[in-house]
């Protein structure tokens, strides 16, 4: 078959994929605005972000090992809810990870204009991120998982300085009050903070290129999240210790304000994580967004265009359309809408995919856990902001409408196809 995926990816290359995905702007440019929200207890709100990803996680672990398919949620809904259903889950995944892109290349402009000595606009840099991104992608899937493991091992290792340096120069008033805005404080802050965790799942998408899928798939979700929260615990402690969330709070690059409490070198450090953190983070984003519209071009829910490989195996088309347009709403995005209507299509697409592990016969973990999953989900949306809600839904109506008249005319080309 023409349009076949090779298996190259191992175990580390699957688990790089997970936290090239999850680590960006989540720790380092949404923690302040979440630390406005919750105070100290955004160490709370972490937890409680954890712990709905975990249930989720837990969820694409299971369905990853029952249906170890290119496509990820997408395939799970179609094959166990409905057809219409898979649709409506990768076009959320479309919309949730197109604007995470969005949101991922303003932090990544963010912590660059710390380097340019003349004033820049933030938007203008993060497009032309976005291009770059573009084209690293275009070149291929193995070469941008190798540039991928290479930068999630950097970006570990700069956060672990930052803990490891930063640690000794912690103040114990920082941490008090401890919850300056009491529970509603916490879950809007979790609601938020739920960013920095979305991608956990993102190797499902590639599953025909994972050798051993069955066993490597299940294995790197669960490590790519739980190292993720660590992480996050341990440089938020660190950060609220250093300067405090009010400071936190006020800054477009909190983790480099924090760190410039320790030292000038530190900040420069902190900074060049903020770079390939983020930097990563777009790499896998469009690298995700370019497979699910191969598989869901393979059913014929996108266009055939979509699904067209080079000689490199690179679904080039998807890779061109997706760049350019995160691109193009990079120019005039704002960041906070941007997160809310990211965490949206997110939380919609995790709430299908718990649905489709519930139908599960066989199973690994208990039903509980995507009851569980979609429960907390719910939670969450609720939580978000109005703003998000209508946009959000626009979008989906367009699906919606989109689904009807595609399968409309698919069904009247087969027909006069018969006559
Ligand atoms: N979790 C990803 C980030 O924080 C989207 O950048």
């Amino acid at each position: 078959m023409a349009n076949r995926l090779k298996r190259t990816l191992g175990l580390f290359d699957a688990f790089a994929i997970g936290v090239g995905a999850i680590i960006g702007s989540g720790i380092f440019v949404v923690t302040g605005i979440a630390a406005g929200l919750a105070g100290p207890a955004l160490l709370i709100s972490l937890v409680i972000g954890a712990f709905i990803s975990g249930f989720t996680a837990l969820s694409f672990a299971e369905l990853a090992h029952s249906i170890p398919k290119e496509g990820g949620g997408y395939e799970y809904a179609r094959e166990l809810i409905s057809p219409f259903a898979g649709f409506i889950s990768g076009w959320l995944w479309i919309l949730s990870n197109v604007v995470t892109g969005v949101v991922v290349s303003l932090g990544f402009a963010s912590y660059l204009a710390l380097f340019i000595p003349f004033p820049v606009s933030v938007n203008l840099v993060a497009a032309l991120a976005c291009l770059v991104v573009t084209f690293i992608n275009y070149l291929g899937a193995r070469d941008s998982s190798l540039v991928n493991d290479i930068l999630v091992i950097i970006k570990l290792l700069i956060l672990a300085f930052f803990v490891v340096f930063g640690l000794g120069f912690v103040k114990a008033g920082n941490f008090s009050p401890f919850m300056p805005t009491g529970e509603i404080g916490i879950m809007q802050g979790a609601t938020l903070i739920f960013f920095a965790y979305s991608g956990f799942a993102r190797v499902t998408l590639i599953s025909e290129e994972v050798k051993e899928p069955k066993k490597n798939i299940p294995r790197a979700i669960i490590l790519a999240l739980v190292v993720s929260t660590v992480v996050y615990m341990l440089v938020s402690f660190t950060a609220i210790g250093l300067v405090g969330y009010k400071e936190l709070a006020s800054s477009g690059s909190p983790l480099a304000d924090a760190a410039q409490s320790v030292s000038a070198n530190l900040t420069y450090f902190v900074s060049i994580g903020a770079l390939v953190a983020t930097f990563s983070v777009l790499l896998t984003t469009l690298l995700g967004l370019s497979r699910i519209s191969f598989a869901m071009s393979s059913e014929s829910d996108l266009p055939r265009l979509f699904s067209r490989l080079d000689k490199r195996s690179t679904p080039y088309y998807t890779v061109l359309v997706f760049g350019f347009t995160m691109a193009i709403l990079a120019t005039f995005s704002n960041l906070l809408q941007a997160i809310a209507l990211a965490n949206f299509g997110s939380l919609l697409y995790y709430l299908l995919a718990n649905y489709a592990a519930l139908k599960l016969e066989k199973r690994v973990y208990p039903r509980i856990i995507p009851v569980l999953g979609i429960i907390t989900c719910m939670v969450l949306l609720v939580f978000l902001t109005w703003d998000a809600w209508i946009r959000g839904c626009i979008v989906l109506l367009a699906g919606c409408v989109y689904y009807y008249f595609m399968k409309k005319w698919q069904k009247n080309r087969v027909n006069a196809a018969g006559g």
